[in-house]
Order: structure tokens, then C-alpha cells, then sequence
């Protein structure tokens, strides 16, 4: 496979496995195009035309150095200059392929936060209110990824001529979907079922392993779950704290995250709504192999880096 074959795999399967449907990536897409063709030239001129075909805009192309025949790969969920110089190191790695975005893809982070108010809306909170709440947070994101040294990995993967990609919302949607099913199927009752059946997942039991497995951030395994929602895996980062009151009137009883900060976790802990959080990079991975079986089905050999357990599920 080529890189650019790789690339839109990712975001096809990301596309397939995301809570808006096909059809709701399409209005997504259509509406950037009508602001799109509403510019003046200067505006037109200074807009990411990407911007009309892909909805993850956290996911890109930094680099191509050589657009071989990709049969190597180096992936990890966060690439930085010791990775690039690990695949340079190792030899013979056709296209090193990171989680977390890097460059523009960081610049462009909140761009996929709208997708967390379609995700609200699907759990019941009232698209006025996630949108009106989310917008906010999307700005405060945007202006914190502002600071950040984006280039620092690219500029790293020019130098040394290594191809480099990251796929970031299309892998969470994988480990979000993937989450989702297995809740619908197995139908926990319980906090502590809850916590049981995350802890089959492979990529848990070994971060069990380390002490980085599923834990209860708020509530006890005999509290009951009520309805489990999945709002905090995928559409960038953490949403708005605000919105924990909005999703308990929601009738949501329990969320689970891949991660949670202080003032969120206080936020819950007020509305009653039971937090389980699955873990950072385990749930990272989970995504991430999701998409890297398709490319080991391809022949593509595969060397895990940087946090990244790699289970396989093709066999
Ligand atoms: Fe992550």
C-alpha cells in the first residue's frame, strides 16, 4: 500500500465507525463547503481546503520523504524527534504513523470537537445546549493548542526523510464503536460488571498489568450504571465541565472516559453521574489496532513505539 492508500483507509473506517453516520458526515462536509464558497479570496486563499474532504482534520500527511510501497511501519500514540530518530535507528521503516496529532493536525484539534455535540444529541442532551456548551470549550481548545511547538516532530521527520502520518478521531471512533457494542451486547448492570467486562478487553488486561487498568473515578461497583454513554472517547478532548448537569437531566448514569481532569471529575461527582475511566493509552491502543489489523490483513508489518499495546485481531 501507498501512504495516501493508508491514509484514506484510516479515515474511511473512521468515517464508518462514527457516531454521525455516513450521512451526518456528508451534511458536516456540505456546510463546510457552503461557508467555504460564501468567502471573499483572501479568505478562500487562506482556508485549509482539506478542510472539504476530510472530516478529521486531526489526522494528516506531514510528510513524504519517499512514496514507496509502504511494508514496515513504526506506530506509536504520541511521535516526537526520539521516535523518528528510533525508526532512522532501526533501519528499515517505510512510514512511521503516530495517534496523538502532531503540526497541523494539532493546530486543527478543535476542529473534530463538533463531533462531541452530535454525540450528546445521539445520548439526549438537547443539540441547542451541546452545541451552545461545546462551542465554548472547542475556543478554549483551540486557543491552548496555540502555544504548542507543532512542527517539532515534522521538522524531525523532514530532516531525517522518514515518512509520517497520524490518524487520531478515526481510530477513537473505532475504540468508541468497538466500546459501544460490546456495552450493548453484554448489557453491564452494575459499576463493578462494568469494570469486569472492560477488563476482557486485551488492551486493558495489559495495562491492568502496569496499574494502568479501568478504574472507578466516581462512584462504587454496586452502584447501578443506568444508561452508559460513551461521550468522552472520541471528538478531540475533553468536552465542556458544564455539561455533566445537562447530561444527568439527560438520564445519563454513567459515562466512560479515557481519561478525566480534577474540575471535570468534581462536575460528575455533583450530578451523580458515575464516571469509569478505561484508560489513556490502553484505550488509545484499542483504536488504534482496530486499524492497524487492516493493515496487517495488507502484509504491512507492524513494530508498536511510544505507549502503543499492539493486540491483533485478525487471526
Ligand atoms: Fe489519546
Amino acid at each position: 500500500m501507498k501512504i495516501k492508500e493508508i491514509y484514506n483507509l484510516a479515515i474511511q473506517m473512521g468515517i464508518k465507525a462514527d457516531f454521525r453516520g455516513e450521512q451526518g458526515i456528508r451534511k458536516f462536509l456540505d456546510n463546510k463547503r457552503k461557508q467555504y464558497e460564501k468567502m471573499n479570496e483572501k479568505e478562500k486563499q487562506e482556508f485549509d481546503k482539506e478542510a472539504l474532504e476530510n472530516p478529521y482534520l486531526d489526522s494528516r500527511i506531514y510528510h513524504i520523504a519517499d512514496d514507496k510501497d509502504i511494508k514496515k511501519v513504526l506506530v506509536g500514540v504520541d511521535i516526537e524527534p526520539a521516535e523518528v530518530l528510533m525508526a532512522k535507528e532501526i533501519g528499515d521503516i517505510d512510514l512511521i504513523i503516530g495517534h496523538h496529532p502532531i503540526g497541523k493536525g494539532l493546530a486543527h484539534l478543535a476542529d473534530v470537537m463538533d463531533l462531541q455535540s452530535d454525540v450528546l444529541n445521539f445520548y439526549g442532551v438537547p443539540i441547542n445546549i451541546a452545541e451552545g456548551l461545546m462551542k465554548e470549550r472547542i475556543d478554549e481548545v483551540a486557543r491552548g493548542v496555540n502555544s504548542k511547538n507543532h512542527q517539532r516532530t515534522v521538522d524531525a521527520a523532514k530532516l531525517l526523510k522518514m515518512n509520517l502520518m497520524n490518524s487520531h478521531t478515526p481510530c477513537d471512533n473505532l475504540a468508541a464503536k468497538f466500546l459501544k457494542d460490546l456495552i450493548e451486547q453484554r448489557k453491564p448492570e452494575r459499576i463493578g460488571e462494568l469494570i469486569d467486562l472492560l477488563k476482557e478487553v486485551p488492551e486493558y488486561k495489559e495495562a491492568m498489568k502496569i496499574g494502568a487498568g479501568p478504574k472507578i473515578f466516581v462512584g462504587n461497583p454496586e452502584n447501578r450504571c443506568g444508561k452508559i454513554a460513551l461521550t468522552e472517547i472520541t471528538g478531540g478532548t475533553e468536552g465542556s465541565p458544564k455539561l455533566y448537569a445537562k447530561m444527568a437531566q439527560a438520564g445519563i448514569g454513567t459515562l466512560i472516559g479515557m481519561h478525566i481532569s480534577e474540575e471535570h471529575k468534581k462536575e460528575a461527582e455533583n450530578s451523580n453521574i458515575n464516571v469509569v475511566i478505561a484508560g489513556h493509552m490502553s484505550s488509545d491502543s484499542l483504536g488504534v489496532n482496530l486499524f492497524l489489523d487492516e493493515l496487517e490483513k495488507q502484509g504491512i508489518e507492524i513494530i508498536p513505539c511510544s505507549g502503543l499495546t499492539r493486540v491483533s485481531r485478525t487471526g
